[in-house]
């Protein structure tokens, strides 16, 4: 971080803004997708900033590719003798460790985190996934994310700290505080109201009271925002019937004025579109509305022709301009941007410890630290490795399974090849030299007499935003609601229910086939969010869950044969049943801030 005094920066700041031309201006304002804008159009249009969305790769997408591909963009912007003097910031979402690059250190996401509950240990993993980043020649991370989620339908439940806003809160401040301490720009997303729409549609309708909002989501980001977080990205999702890219008392009023929030408020991929269908109508509510910086990956060219348009027309007022400008720059002076060597000579890039194995302990123990025991009939658990263990199950033996969405793409992977880690399976056999893996993971080689307990890895497979909502019911016709009335992008949803019977039946068959051959079995769920689990919990002796642990699975193999105990609670309710046909609410089956321990459950 810059140690510069902000006054200094201040003077700084005003004479960079005197300085750049009208375009220049709107330029700083644009955010661009990396395949969509080269370093010359950067330079020519004054760009104030470049993204990699999930699973935007280049070259073979090692650390030295990307600090490659920004030090020529920001050599373009800065570096240059006819550049603009104003350097680019390259954002990336590093949200679970910078895992959209291969070889990476890969931590169990957000909502292992919330079980884990410990802002020490997150301020360890943002230091990490800091220097992973600068290792790469990155400035700026779209993380955390600050939801407070009230429905597991929501496809991004395992990107939220749980259901607690005060855990979310801390948790939050200590990823901003370390993140930012290592040079790198932390993002607080997404305001406001994200983790709470009907039926948890992606970027649907939050539909709460003030006093809601303000208590349950609005309030986690205070400790960010005195930490000094640097930028805030603004939610898709509506709040009472307006969406939050065109609403100006949540974005100017409430967060920049009543909050006093100085620093940069960007919008979220193309999410002024969902203002209108006519894109000058989004530009001018959202510009209004006191978004600073937007990203439009594709379409930047169009977004800068539409605002200088809308400029001359008097449609939006030079001060606004010049208020979004003057936190785009704060925000890199702050970043010591300025200052800074180009990426390509930074101090860390290039660092030898990118996904080292220091890197990879802290991710083990945060795995251990995110287990919560359901369930441990007969003291189960911990398991002898000197006993004969079966493993079996479609996530025993799946790096991209239990990595989860956000990890080399998008959506996520499957299978062991793109990702470096190591799977339960290879965790577990690395303990226990008797342990062997189901020949087609389905158990149908479980036996009695060759088996003391069998190690069933179930779940989900990756998803990511709307891809991993769950739709049933009532919820689908809000989502027909929303897409008729522009209010979101539809996407293909995971599934219609939370019950894992139904989205997944050959994760209770299994279960069941090993069970029934007198074999006790320890199911370890691999999931982004807790599933209605009532027949596999019974099918089961003891039952963990795991959550998307990353690519450490060691630390699994680690609980299950008791080199550590149990530590890991609940970060939100989870479900028995609907409590109601449309499925807005769920009767909680174990309460928030449940969890057991072996020490506990030995003497049952
Ligand atoms: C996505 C997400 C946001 C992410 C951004 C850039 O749509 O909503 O969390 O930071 O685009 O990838």
């Amino acid at each position: 971080m810059n140690s510069r005094p902000v006054q200094d920066s201040n003077d700084l700041i005003n004479e960079h803004l005197a300085r750049l031309s009208l375009p220049q201006k709107v330029g700083q304002m644009t955010m661009a997708e990396r395949s969509h804008v080269t370093p010359d159009e950067v330079k020519q249009y004054a760009l104030g900033s470049v993204l990699a969305g999930g699973g935007s790769h280049l070259g073979n997408n090692t650390p030295a590719d990307w600090a490659a591909l920004n030090d020529a963009y920001w050599q373009a912007s800065f570096g240059d003798a006819d550049s603009p003097g104003i350097p680019v910031l390259f954002g990336i979402d590093a949200v679970h460790g910078h895992a959209n690059v291969r070889g990476a250190t890969v931590f169990p996401h957000n909502i292992g985190l919330g079980a884990a509950a410990s802002a020490e240990l997150v301020s360890r993993i943002a230091r990490i996934t800091a220097r992973e980043l600068l290792a790469s020649g990155l400035d700026w991370n779209f993380a955390p994310t600050m939801a407070i989620v009230q429905n597991p339908q929501w496809g991004r439940t395992y990107e939220s700290f749980g259901s607690d806003p005060q855990l979310a809160a801390t948790l939050g401040e200590a990823y901003v505080r370390a993140l930012q301490e290592e040079g790198v720009m932390a993002c607080n997303k997404h305001w406001v109201g994200d983790g709470a729409t009907l039926y948890g549609v992606d970027q649907g309708e939050t539909r709460i009271d003030w006093a809601e909002l303000e208590h349950t989501h609005i309030a986690p980001y205070a400790l960010s925002l005195s930490a000094g977080v640097l930028s805030v990205m603004v939610s898709y999702n509506s709040w009472n019937g307006a969406k939050c890219h065109g609403n100006k008392f949540i974005v100017n009023d409430l967060l920049k004025d009543e909050l006093g929030f100085d620093g940069i408020v960007v919008s979220d991929w193309n999410g002024i579109d969902l203002l209108s269908e006519d894109f000058d109508e989004a530009v001018a509510k959202s510009v209004n509305a006191g978004i600073d910086l937007f990203m439009v990956p594709e379409k930047w060219q169009t977004f800068i022709d539409t605002l200088l348009r809308q400029i001359n027309q008097g449609r939006v007022d030079m001060r606004r301009i010049d208020d979004a400008v003057t936190r785009i720059l704060r925000g890199k002076h702050r970043l010591g941007l300025f200052t800074s060597p180009r990426p390509a000579l930074r101090p860390h890039t290039g660092d030898k410890g990118f996904g080292c194995g220091a890197h990879r302990e802290v991710a083990r123990e945060a795995v251990r630290r995110s287990l919560v025991l359901l369930k441990n009939d007969g003291a189960l658990l911990p398991l002898d490795r000197r006993k004969r263990i079966l493993v079996a199950g479609r996530n025993a033996d799946n790096l991209g399974h239990q990595c989860g969405g956000w990890t080399i793409s998008w959506q996520g992977e499957s299978g062991n090849d793109t990702i470096d880690g190591t799977s339960i399976w290879q965790a577990i056999r690395a303990v226990a030299r008797q342990a062997e893996l189901s020949a087609d993971l389905s158990g149908t080689d479980a036996d009695v007499d060759k088996h003391d307990a069998a190690v069933v890895v179930i779940g989900e497979r990756p998803y990511a935003e709307g891809h991993g909502d769950i739709r049933s019911g009532d919820d689908v016709l809000v989502e027909v609601k929303s897409m008729i009335d522009g209010l979101m992008n539809p996407l293909t949803p995971y599934g219609d229910t939370l019950e894992l019977s139904s989205l997944h039946p050959e994760d209770l068959a299994c279960i069941m086939r090993i069970a029934k051959k007198g074999v006790p079995v320890v199911a370890v769920l691999v999931s982004g969010r807790p599933l209605i689990v009532g027949s596999e919990l019974t099918a089961s002796q003891a039952f963990v869950a795991a959550w998307l642990p990353g690519s450490e699975g060691a630390g699994v193999a680690d609980v299950l044969f008791g080199d550590a105990d149990f530590s890991g609670r609940l970060p939100l309710p989870w479900p028995r049943m609907k409590s109601d046909a449309s499925g807005s609410s769920y009767e909680a089956l174990y309460p928030r801030g449940y969890g057991l321990t072996v020490f506990e459950t030995a003497s049952q």
